[in-house]
């Protein structure tokens, strides 16, 4: 049994999450419920492969070993019952270089990129940096889950789109796409020739009873047009290591990629993220299977606190990541006020709605993957405030 429970300080060691807003803010007392990595102690055999290299006292170029491919190989055999050929394997220093690969490799200044909205904010970014016109699929709440509407999909794709981003699981939305959708999604490209980067980073963290479906393992259209990011970072909670890989089954497609990975210089890791990425998908299992259960409940107490206590904001139980998407439109205030109201008054620093584009007004993330006794803290907090 790990403990979860285990609360951490992890101010003082230049966290993103925790450190950052105390600078951005100058406050020290806010409490940080946004950037997406966990609060819990990780799997202790990843901190033993870890220590044993580091003791070592050799850091010098390392490439990344062939049992490094090999627990990859097995995790997705395991996991997704998907098969992978060890030529279909790339190393990346992250999930987001990989979608700016894709981007420069397979499209052109001014053409046309897909993205389903809300979405990671970097998919917007990454379009708009590199020059290229970005086009929105709005998903749609059927007042439990986000959908696709698969018409405007068609229509949007028709138009000319040469690359479509994919969060699989969905970020912010925590929805798991079907086989159907996927498949459904995968033919429509492939009739109109657009090439798919399906982010899987999210694919570990998915919730009992939804299955996580390999853009390429879901039908031939899929696996000629898809370009897949994996990583063990978010799934056992070592983003900082730097250590992602993206899985190609199409040759030409796999050379394309490759190059232009190349190009741009991303198609290395970092020594301790491969030895740290192999303990990980060698050993961390059942570390993995029991954060799930507990963010599971930690996505259960929210929904309870909420309906209980703080009924006007609306919000659904993920099916997948430990990120939930909190609706306070019933408040009637402006973006900027609910962000004043939660940050100045109640002290907690959520994701902004907005960053996930521009269907997120009046929304935020809310990030669970952390102690019980934090999201307490953050409900009541936020109680205080909006209780009336
Ligand atoms: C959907 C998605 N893709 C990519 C990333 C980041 O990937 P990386 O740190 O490997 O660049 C995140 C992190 O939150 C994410 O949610």
């Amino acid at each position: 049994m790990y403990n979860f429970d285990k609360v951490i300080k992890r101010t003082g060691t230049d966290s993103y999450k925790w450190d950052m807003i105390a600078k951005k803010y100058k406050r020290d007392d806010l409490l940080p419920m946004w950037i997406a990595d966990m609060d819990f102690e990780i799997a202790p055999e990843i901190t033993q492969a870890v220590k044993k290299r580091a003791d070592h006292m050799t850091y010098g170029y390392t490439y990344p070993s062939e049992s490094f491919f090999d627990s990859i190989i097995k995790w997705n055999e395991k996991r997704y019952s998907y098969h992978v050929e060890r030529e279909w394997l790339n190393v990346s220093i992250g999930v987001v270089p990989s979608i700016k690969a894709a981007i420069y490799g397979f499209t052109r200044k001014g053409e046309k990129i897909l993205i389903q909205t809300p979405v990671y904010p970097p998919f917007h970014q990454s379009v708009i940096q590199a020059e290229r016109e970005l086009v929105t699929n709005p998903l749609t709440f059927d007042g439990e889950k986000y959908n696709i509407d698969f018409e405007d999909f068609e229509n949007k794709i028709k138009t000319g789109v040469k690359l479509f981003i994919l969060s699989n699981p969905h970020n912010p939305l925590g929805r798991v796409w079907t086989k159907d959708e996927l498949s459904k999604m995968a033919d429509i490209c492939y009739e109109h020739n657009v090439k798919i980067l399906s982010d899987e980073i999210h694919s570990d963290i998915v919730f009992k009873g939804y299955k996580h479906r390999v853009m390429n393992s879901v039908s031939n259209n899929a696996k000629n047009i898809s370009i897949v990011c994996q990583a063990p970072s978010k799934t056992f909670n070592i983003p900082g290591l730097s250590t992602s890989f993206v899985i190609v089954e199409n040759e030409v497609l796999r050379k394309r990629m490759w190059d232009s990975m190349a190009a741009i210089g991303i198609n290395s890791v970092n020594l301790f993220g491969i030895v740290a990425g192999e303990a990980a998908y060698t050993h961390g299992e059942k570390w993995l299977d029991e954060m799930l259960l507990y963010v599971e409940e930690n996505a259960d107490y929210v929904i309870d606190y909420i309906n209980e206590k703080l009924p006007k904001i609306k919000t659904y139980k993920p099916q997948a990541t430990y990120l939930m998407w909190l609706d306070f439109r019933n408040y009637g205030l402006s973006h900027n006020d609910l962000i004043n109201k939660l940050i100045q008054e109640a002290g907690v620093v959520f994701n902004s709605g907005t960053d996930f584009g521009e269907a997120g007004n009046g929304f935020f993330r809310l990030n669970i993957g952390c102690p019980r006794e934090l999201i307490k803290e953050c409900l009541d907090r936020i109680y205080e405030v909006f209780k009336d």
